[in-house]
């Protein structure tokens, strides 16, 4: 039998397509796909912003809603009035440290509201026990729900048993294990996908790569959680997409994969990597040291004299490892891009986008970090 089908989508909601993948995604698809409709549901939270994708949104090339995911009545209006054959579900609460401080809201919008768009596709799309011809939903989620894993310790597979340590991940967990009830009740047309750490264009400065750079550009101390030698896979954010849009077009109902980015490296490594990119680019370029001129690099010095360990995140997950064999050998998914040519890639766009950052960092990102790092 066939691991694989072929779909062609063409009417998409996206939801959470203003934040950091499904931004990207967003510009990913359209690219693709110009003719298809796309609308997108986002809530324009803290790490929403309408600006990643406002020159879609302006020209008119998608149409975006602000409203939230678990408003079931503007949900299944969308469903009805836009014909959506394909939802893909990013809209989430997305970081570990916030779901430590503050749970319930990831219990809201990562559980009730998957609830919520679940319980509004299958009104949509489902009559008298069948459902309509091409539909599908797909669920972004994390490799985050396996826990936790030991220096020696097999990468997580399709079949590794749920272990979600921290308020996010068990919310997410939560998510996924609706997704796969609906598919073994009701026969949904649905797909989970579980990715390992993102990064790239229009990642939210609280997570830990644009966190360094934009730090480090205003001379900050770099906060690496206890001894730094956590370990992630590190996968760039269009490669992620890339995957994503092969599940869309060719995976079969009912399937999840994983996916990774076969980089797996310790949090300090990651860090020092993000420092030495700055100061060789502030050692070519000498307009970087007048537009950031609290930077260690602006003076001659490196960024690395920043990092400062500060105290661990409290059950902090020591690594996370993916075993990419499914969509590697059924999709024929292998990721493109190298963390060296990534991080480059990454940190060369924080220095050309100066006002996409300056745009997220309001007063809520301001007391979040003082909050946090006891900084301003
Ligand atoms: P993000 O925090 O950058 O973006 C989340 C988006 O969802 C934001 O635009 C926000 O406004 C929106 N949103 C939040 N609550 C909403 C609600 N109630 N209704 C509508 N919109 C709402 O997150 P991200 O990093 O882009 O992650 C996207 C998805 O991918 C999440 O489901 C996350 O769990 C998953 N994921 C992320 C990573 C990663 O490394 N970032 C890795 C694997 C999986
Ligand atoms: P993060 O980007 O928050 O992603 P996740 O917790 O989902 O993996 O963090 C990545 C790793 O970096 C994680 O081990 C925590 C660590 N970290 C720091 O050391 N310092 C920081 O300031 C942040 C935000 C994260």
């Amino acid at each position: 039998m066939s691991e694989v089908e072929s779909r062609a989508p063409k009417r998409l909601l996206i939801t959470g397509g203003a934040g950091f993948i499904g931004g990207n995604f967003v510009h990913h698809w359209v690219a693709a796909h110009p003719n298809d409709r796309v609308v997108v549901l986002d809530a324009l939270t803290y790490a929403g912003n309408r600006a990643t994708i406002a020159s879609l949104i302006d020209t008119q090339q998608i149409e975006f809603v602000h409203g939230d995911i678990a408003d079931a009545s503007l949900v299944s209006s969308l469903l009805a009035s836009h014909a959506i054959d394909t939802v893909v579900h990013f809209a989430a609460e997305s970081h570990v440290d916030r779901s430590i401080a503050d749970p319930a809201a990831f219990i809201r919008t990562n559980v009730v509201g998957t609830l919520t768009l679940l319980s509004a596709c299958r009104q949509a799309w489902q009559q008298q026990g069948v459902w309509r011809e091409g539909v599908r939903f797909h669920h972004v989620s994390t490799d985050e729900v396996y826990g936790t894993l030991g220096p020696d310790d097999a990468a997580f597979t399709e079949r590794t048993p749920y272990a979600p340590n921290s308020p996010y991940a068990a919310s997410k967990a939560g998510s996924d294990h609706l997704v796969r009830a609906w598919i073994h009740t009701y026969g949904m047309p649905a797909t989970i996908s579980n990715c390992s750490n993102n990064y790239g264009p229009f990642h939210f400065p609280e997570k830990l790569i644009p966190l360094m750079i934009v730090n480090a550009l205003h001379g900050k101390p770099l906060p690496v959680y206890g001894d730094g030698l956590q370990v992630r896979d590190w996968l760039f954010v269009e490669d992620h997409c890339r995957a994503i849009a092969l599940m869309l077009e060719s995976a079969l109902a009912g399937e999840t994969y994983n996916v990774g980015g076969r980089a797996e490296h310790v949090n300090i490594e990651i860090v020092k990597w993000v420092c030495q990119l700055l100061d060789t680019r502030f050692a070519a370029d000498a307009d970087l040291a007048q537009r950031f001129p609290d930077c260690p690099a602006a003076m001659g010095s490196s960024c690395a004299s920043l990092i400062t360990h500060v105290t661990d995140r409290p059950g902090h997950d020591r690594r996370y490892a993916i075993d990419p064999t499914k969509i590697a050998t059924t999709l024929r998914f292998e990721p493109t891009e190298s963390l060296p040519s990534g991080l480059a890639r990454t940190v060369d766009w924080y220095l050309a986008n100066e006002a996409w950052w300056r745009g997220v960092m309001d007063g809520s990102y301001r007391q979040w970090m003082q909050d946090q790092y006891q900084m301003t």
